[in-house]
């Protein structure tokens, strides 16, 4: 795989056997071996390899993902790295344990559903990514990975697997709860609160506002994503 880079755009290219094409015009495919071509329009395109951002920004979707505003919350907030084992769920499409992946040790990711499943199987190989394993597992029926230093949920009943968590996690490992309702983070903390190895660290939500650089029209964008989910951020004491 190439990816095209202009400054106002970029286009992954799966195919190299092929001319192709563009809204900018078309790069012939013996120029696809380049690191610069120009379009038959005349417009200036690098070719480069693409990088993990390049090839998750096109993993397919299934259902709604975690923002990446969101998803960098969770690891600065719990500080996740290379020696962590992590647990997802629901993989959904895929997109938070993919992004984990990339950075911890190891993330295991349970799911209910065989289509979004296969979605996700699809995502971890389009990105070749070796430490995701992904599991056909309802976790409020329970977690078999232990010693665990996160364990993220983005489920419509988040509640239901909080008694599942305790003997998963290490102690002093974080649970990150993802729901885009105020009743679902209620009656979560209402089942956390049941436990006295779970303290309360952090509900918060992130807000992004981008801004456009145009000339001298530089300001907020007119659009903005409005609210995706709350993040509430649970410790293992
Ligand atoms: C909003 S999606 C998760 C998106 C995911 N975080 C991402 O970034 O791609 C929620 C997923 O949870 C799954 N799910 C619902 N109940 C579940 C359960 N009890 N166990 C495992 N997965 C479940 C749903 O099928 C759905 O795919």
């Amino acid at each position: 795989m190439r990816l095209l880079l202009s400054k106002n755009k970029s286009f992954l290219i799966k195919d190299l056997t092929k001319d192709y094409h563009t809204q900018f015009g078309f790069i012939k495919k013996e120029d696809l071996k380049k690191s610069k071509v120009k379009t038959n329009k005349g417009i200036e395109f690098s070719i480069i390899k693409p990088q993990f951002i390049d090839l998750y920004k096109k993993i397919k979707r299934a259902p709604q993902i975690i923002p990446r505003k969101d998803i960098g919350l969770i690891i600065a907030e719990t500080g996740i790295g290379k020696t962590s084992k992590v647990l997802d769920s629901g993989s959904g499409s895929g997109a938070l344990a993919i992004m984990l992946a990339n950075i911890v040790k190891t993330v295991t990711t349970y799911e209910i559903r065989e289509d979004h499943l296969n979605v996700v199987k699809h995502n971890i190989k389009f990105l070749n990514l070796k430490n995701i394993k992904p599991h056909l597992k309802n976790i409020y029926e329970g977690i078999t990975e232990k010693n665990l230093d996160l364990i993220v949920l983005d489920l419509p009943e988040p509640w239901l697997a909080v008694k599942h968590t305790i003997k998963a996690l290490k102690p002093g490992a974080f649970i990150v709860n993802y729901s885009p309702t105020v009743p679902q983070i209620m009656d979560f903390m209402t089942e956390v609160n049941k436990y006295k190895e779970l303290s309360h660290h952090l509900t918060t939500e992130i807000i992004q506002r981008d801004w456009e650089f145009e000339d001298r029209k530089v300001r907020p964008k007119s659009q903005m994503m409005g609210h995706s989910g709350f993040l509430t951020i649970i410790r293992k004491i």
